[in-house]
């Protein structure tokens, strides 16, 4: 096993370990977002949904096992890369080339990668652990929307999902590219359309998430 270890360690291990987490961490925002538009169809539409996941509760604590494993690998990988190129390559070194070679999205990945991060700890400390720990059953069947509306009725807390998810979008629009090209899937041809749909994908992520706060915030869900 000191093989599979080692290169998993190695540089291009690294960013292998990148792409897989990153591919599954895409998949599932599309299936949050989707899960979440529910919430545009009222409280029984969203309640319903709630409920419905409550039948098969424990595959769901399995995926967010898996969930949480994929998240740890993909943040710790990120930031062991990010550490060891800065290293390589201080900031001291042709600021000019590199801005002409890079995009915005790339060269912001850590700091738009740790503000998502922070978003996901303030967001599962609100709505995760009020949907899953207060109350008994039927009393949380009730109040599910209602958390969502009263949370997004707070300024600050619905200004910061706008910022982080279009922050997300950034980090989402170069994470797709370069999941793709570790894999060695930049062939000439079929490049630019990998990446025209990472940015779609990117786009529509941070509008589709950023659109739920914004919504709440404006009609107080009416
Ligand atoms: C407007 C935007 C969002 C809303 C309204 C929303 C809503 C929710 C809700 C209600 C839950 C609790 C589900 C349950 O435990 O039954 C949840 C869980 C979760 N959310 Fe979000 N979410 C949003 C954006 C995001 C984003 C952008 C990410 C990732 C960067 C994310 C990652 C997660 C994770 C990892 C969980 C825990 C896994 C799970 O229980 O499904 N969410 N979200």
């Amino acid at each position: 096993m000191g093989w599979l270890a080692e290169s998993l360690n190695s540089s291009i291990g690294k960013k292998f370990i990148m792409a897989v987490t990153g591919l599954s961490l895409i998949s599932f925002l599309l299936i949050h977002l989707i899960g979440n538009f529910t919430l545009y169809g009222g409280p029984e539409a969203f309640n319903g949904y709630v409920e419905t996941l409550e039948i098969v509760k424990p595959v769901i604590r399995v995926i967010e096992l898996v969930l949480a494993l994929i998240f740890i690998l993909h943040i710790f990988n990120g930031i062991k890369l990010w550490y060891e190129n800065k290293k390589a390559r201080p900031d001291t070194y042709a600021v000019d080339s590199k801005k002409e070679n890079t995009t915005f999205s790339s060269r912001t990945m850590i700091i738009s990668g740790s503000i998502v991060f922070i978003f996901l700890v303030l967001h599962l400390a609100t709505f995760w652990v009020a949907f899953n720990f207060s109350g008994d059953t039927h009393e949380k069947a009730m109040v599910y929307y209602s958390v969502v509306l009263e949370w997004f009725q707070e300024g600050w807390y619905a200004g910061f999902y706008v910022i982080a998810v279009l922050l997300l979008g950034f980090h989402l629009n170069h994470g797709f590219q370069s999941a793709f090209q570790t894999f060695g899937w930049n062939h000439k041809k079929y490049f630019p359309f990998i990446k025209k749909l990472g940015t779609i994908y990117a786009i529509l992520m941070a509008v589709g998430f950023a659109s739920i706060p914004i919504y709440f915030f404006i009609n107080g869900g009416n």
